[in-house]
């Protein structure tokens, strides 16, 4: 079970699923599964950019955050394309995905942009979740750990100390995502116990508040076997999002 200190957080991430239409009969749906007294755990959907005032308004009221997928680091300027955090907030969006893996292996994201990216979210009142995780060949190399702390220690670097414990990170194997293979309960914690381990080379104090989520083919039936993982705090969800029932079924797994 993760420290009290750090309440579960189960993200769903609908990636490129989600017209406006379909948002708002998915938040009806979830309204309908919601416990009276909420969630027992805290909750989170990133969803495509135009669906995203249509969620905040049909999670209206509710406690469930508002996550976009992606975002640019600079305010304005000529960058076609692209979207800013005072533009996310103006929607009143809660948060930001900032580095997933199908970002950084398709779209050419880069550590030294989210160096720039994760401190401009915090800046703007967005939560940011960096996502963080190694290939398949890596793992098999050995090289996972050298591979989170690239990417641990570049998204936080210009993070101040005080700040470190308001970022989410995603621990996300590129080897489980979309794949069916899901980490084991064993690999999961170590992996993500070694990123707690980065956060506390800069801050103990915020290592053991900030939340390292699992993330890579979590279902409803092996959702509550990880995260009963000591230092899972929660998981990030892609396929299995996108029907709110199972949604829901894996956010009852993490309050166990
Ligand atoms: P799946 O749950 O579909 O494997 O996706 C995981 C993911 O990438 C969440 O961000």
């Amino acid at each position: 079970m993760p420290d009290a200190a750090r309440r579960p957080y189960v993200v769903g991430n609908w990636k490129l699923w989600g017209t406006r239409a379909a948002a708002t009969g998915y938040c009806e749906r979830l309204a309908e599964l919601e416990p009276d007294g909420g969630w027992p755990v805290d909750t989170g959907l990133a969803v495509p950019f135009t669906a995203l005032d249509a969620v905040v308004a049909g999670l209206h009221g509710r406690a469930t955050a508002v996550l976009a997928q992606n975002m640019h680091q600079e305010q304005e300027g000529a960058f076609t394309g692209e979207i800013s955090a005072p533009m996310l907030t103006e929607l009143s969006v809660d948060g930001v995905v900032l580095g997933h893996s199908e970002r950084r292996q398709l779209f050419g994201e880069t550590d030294r942009a989210l160096q720039e990216k994760v401190p401009a979210a915090l800046a703007a009142g967005l939560q940011p979740i960096l996502c963080v995780g190694e290939t398949e060949e890596e793992r098999e190399r050995g090289e996972t750990e050298r591979k989170l702390r690239g990417q641990v220690q570049e998204g936080l670097d210009k993070v101040a100390d005080e700040r470190l414990a308001d970022v989410v990170i995603a621990y996300e194997p590129i080897w489980a995502i979309g794949t069916g293979q899901v980490a084991t309960p064993e690999q999961a914690q170590e992996a993500i116990a070694f990123v707690r381990a980065l956060v506390a080379d800069r801050s103990r104090e915020a290592a053991e508040l900030t939340r390292v989520l699992y993330g890579g083919s979590v279902k409803p039936g092996n959702a509550a076997e990880i995260l009963a993982q000591e230092d899972v705090d929660g998981a990030l969800v892609g396929g299995a999002s996108l029907d709110p029932e199972s949604f829901a079924q894996i956010v009852a797994a993490a309050a166990q």
